[in-house]
């Protein structure tokens, strides 16, 4: 794998190489992408192989900008425009019913495709000098934790991927808000980096949330093993900690903690990090956070659980996906 840095004769050597059909791994402001040329049936295959990503499930198409939206979807509602205009690039990913050929590869065989354009500069001058779609899941093997740093995508990938270009952390730190308006109304897929009151103020309605029937087969984000460290992980209210950890000690059982707030004096926690108070730098910090707790052998990881309040809503998502899985 080469390793790039973010300056203008690497982003050249980047899109050479997806033009060659290569898989090239880059920051976006929410995490690091795994990107390869969206009309390219071959690179297509190489990067569902390399995440180990079941066949089934769509990826994302970034854009150079939103006047690429046209040539990637068809009857384009004009509350998609809107959308569009208010918060690309940024971190929000439309579902649009897809325009004739794009390819089944990317929308997983379905009528709609997901697309976004990123705010990260990087990923922009690559899009721009690139000049079309550039599918792009996140740079992780299929269900662990999203990459917000070009370290996380070292320790996924190794000769599987063509190159990386190190744009530092991400700033968002957790994935794009998915929107669904493929079928007449907007529906949330999965929250994230963009605040649903705003959405909901630009939309003039209320979104609707998915029911369970639409969430397996579209979005994988929507299976409950993603976003999963290794290590099982309980979500617990934060006053509950000391007495949980007190109770596996006991067991012999060495748990991690996330928390909100410091150690306390005597925890019988076996590895403690503290998270950032606010929900914006909490989510910034999540995946890294998650990683290094995962990486540090223990039987249990358990995290505070956060506040009940809309700013927490993308990082209550991805803490109960991984709380659920095994
Ligand atoms: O922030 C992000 O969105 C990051 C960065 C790299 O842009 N990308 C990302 O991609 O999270 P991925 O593949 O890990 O997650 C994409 C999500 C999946 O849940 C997928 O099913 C959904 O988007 N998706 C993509 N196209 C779709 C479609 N046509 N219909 C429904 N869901 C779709
Ligand atoms: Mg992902």
């Amino acid at each position: 794998m080469l390793i790039l840095p973010g300056n203008s004769a690497a982003l050249d050597r980047a899109v050479s190489l997806l033009r060659r059909g290569a898989l090239v791994a880059f920051p976006t402001e929410t995490v690091y992408g795994l990107g390869a040329d969206a009309r390219n049936t071959e690179a297509l295959a190489r990067l569902y192989a390399a995440k180990g990503r079941p066949p089934e499930h769509p990826v994302i198409v970034h854009l150079p900008g939103f006047e690429a939206m046209a040539r990637w979807a068809r009857d384009i509602p004009p509350v998609a425009h809107q959308l569009a205009r208010r918060f690309w690039p940024g971190p929000l990913t439309l579902v649009l019913k897809r325009a004739a050929g794009v390819p089944d590869a990317v929308t997983g065989g379905q009528d709609t495709v997901g697309l976004r354009v990123p705010e990260h500069p990087m990923a922009l001058a690559l899009l721009k000098a690139f000049g079309d779609g550039i599918a792009a899941p996140s740079a992780n093997r299929f269900g662990r934790l999203s990459p917000t740093t070009a370290a996380h995508v070292l320790a996924e990938f190794d000769q599987e991927i063509d190159a990386l270009i190190d744009g530092g952390p991400c700033r968002v730190g957790v994935e794009s808000t998915i929107i669904d308006l493929s079928t007449g109304s907007a529906r949330l897929l999965r929250p994230g980096g963009i605040a649903l009151a705003e959405l909901e103020r630009v939309l003039g309605t209320a979104l609707l949330t998915p029911g369970p029937e639409s969430r397996a087969p579209r979005a994988p984000g929507g299976l409950p093993s993603h976003y999963a460290p290794s290590t099982p992980l309980q979500l617990i209210e934060e006053a509950r900690l000391e007495i949980a950890l007190a109770v596996l000690a006991r067991e012999g059982r060495r748990a991690g903690v996330l928390s909100r707030w410091p150690e306390p004096e005597g925890s019988h926690a076996a590895g403690w990090r503290q998270a950032m108070p606010d929900a914006t730098r909490y989510a910034r910090d999540l995946y890294a956070n998650l990683r290094e707790l995962d990486a540090g052998g223990f039987d249990l990881l358990l995290v505070g659980a956060p506040p009940e309040e809309p700013a927490w809503t993308a990082v209550r998502d991805r803490l109960e996906r991984a709380a659920c899985s095994p």
